[in-house]
């Protein structure tokens, strides 16, 4: 674990050097001040995540601020490559390289995609990767000024000593990997873990996934990255909304005891919470209304307005619920941006409409961007769900569903 004194000791290379810290009084010199107290939050990238330069347009705007932007969302397609295998069979294809490629060119080329969503998470293969016709994915995404992001957990493993429980691996090397998808042109990062309502959750799995998140969050933002954290708490279940919401509060506050405890700047952090919603085996449905309410108290009495943007996950709920719950959210000003970052909840029906030949890509481009307008407009309180295909409505839920 750190030492009591957190004094930044790489802060050579960085292009802020002179500045004043993140938590250096204004007017107090570094000298006086540093006689004081040692602590430093944040490192050498503070004021690049969250007030200056924003990668892609080059202006002084802020890269968190850029991801939570009215009416936009992100695009989540970072399954690993069997998880991406997966959504490939649902179509009846291989899970190639090809196949893949093939897959995310048609997501990230699609022509006015970047008016709906801001920032799109990869997994690594497609972040080193170009497009058949030789152009970096990256680049396809920053065209369209939509932030590129990266995976960087390594997945899921059993919690030995647990209840039958995970955690999720990914720490050792984070920091020199974190500095590599920064020089590929990634500024954000996402690390998944998972809380499992039937298994407990016991003490143990909630302060492993909490501290595990804390310790990725440090490290991301010490290397230019933007953290989103989050902590999934899956469907699975029989529990009622109310057991949900006893979870979800605990393992939200002690997810902030330790992004408090290891200085991770809050200004600089985006969340992917679950809406708090009934187990999927529960007997009774919840209206988006209630699901809305029952979310918005626990993030409310959790949540620091700190933090810019919060980013839901869709865990298995169908496209129309997924966005219909968004809107419910947005019927009021909330403290925070309340956003999407959806993966599945936005890549069915392009799937559906794909079934990988090259004359439906455009259909499939115009699916994709049917659900991102219906998400913007959810975003902004906007939306209406007449008319939507019975595709749409279809619910995804898997149980133990991997990532
Ligand atoms: P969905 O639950 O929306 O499929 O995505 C989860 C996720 O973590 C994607 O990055």
């Amino acid at each position: 674990m750190a030492s009591a004194s957190f004094v930044k000791l790489n802060a050579s290379s960085s292009p802020w050097i002179g500045q004043r810290s993140f938590n250096q009084r204004p007017g107090s010199s570094s000298r006086s001040s540093a006689a004081r107290v040692s602590v430093i939050r944040a490192g050498s990238y503070s004021e690049e995540l969250v007030q200056t330069a924003d990668p892609i347009s080059r202006t002084s705007v802020s890269l968190v601020k850029t991801i939570a932007s009215p009416g936009r969302g992100i695009l989540a397609i970072d399954e690993s490559n069997a998880t991406c295998g997966k959504r490939l069979a649902s179509i009846g294809l291989d899970n190639t390289e090809a196949n893949r490629q093939a897959y995310r060119q048609l997501l990230l080329t699609t022509p006015g995609l970047g008016q709906y969503i801001s920032g799109s998470i990869l997994f690594e293969e497609t972040l080193f990767q170009s497009t058949t016709d030789g152009k970096k994915m990256v680049d396809c995404l920053r065209e369209q000024n939509i932030v590129p992001g990266i995976k960087v957990d390594k997945g899921l493993v059993p919690l030995p000593g647990s209840n039958n429980e995970s955690w999720c691996q990914g720490l050792d090397g984070l920091a020199s990997r974190s500095a590599e998808y920064y020089n590929q042109g990634a500024r954000f990062a996402k690390w998944r873990t998972v809380v499992s309502i039937p298994c407990g959750p016991s003490a143990l799995a909630v302060k492993e996934a909490a501290w595990g998140l804390a310790r990725y969050a440090a490290i991301s933002q010490d290397n230019g990255l933007v953290p989103i954290v989050e902590p999934e708490i899956l469907l699975d279940g029989d529990h009622s909304i109310d057991t949900t919401l006893e979870v979800a509060e605990r393992v939200w506050s002690e997810v902030f005891y330790y992004l408090a405890e290891n200085n991770v700047m809050f200004e600089g952090i985006l969340l992917k919470p679950s809406m708090v919603t009934p187990g999927a085996d529960h007997k009774e449905k919840a209206d988006p209304e209630t699901i809305a309410k029952y979310t918005l108290t626990m993030l409310k009495r959790r949540v620091p307005p700190a933090v810019p943007g919060i980013m839901f996950l869709s865990g298995g709920q169908s496209e129309m619920e997924a966005t219909l719950n968004l809107h419910a959210m947005n019927q009021s000003p909330n403290p925070w941006h309340v956003s999407f970052s959806y993966a599945r909840a936005l890549q069915n029906s392009v799937l559906k409409a794909w079934q990988g030949r090259p004359e439906n890509v455009e259909a499939a481009q115009k699916a994709l961007l049917t659900r991102a307008k219906a998400n913007s407009l959810a975003q902004l309180g906007k939306y209406s769900a007449e008319g939507e295909s019975d595709d749409a409505k279809k619910g995804m839920f898997v149980k133990g569903y991997t990532y």
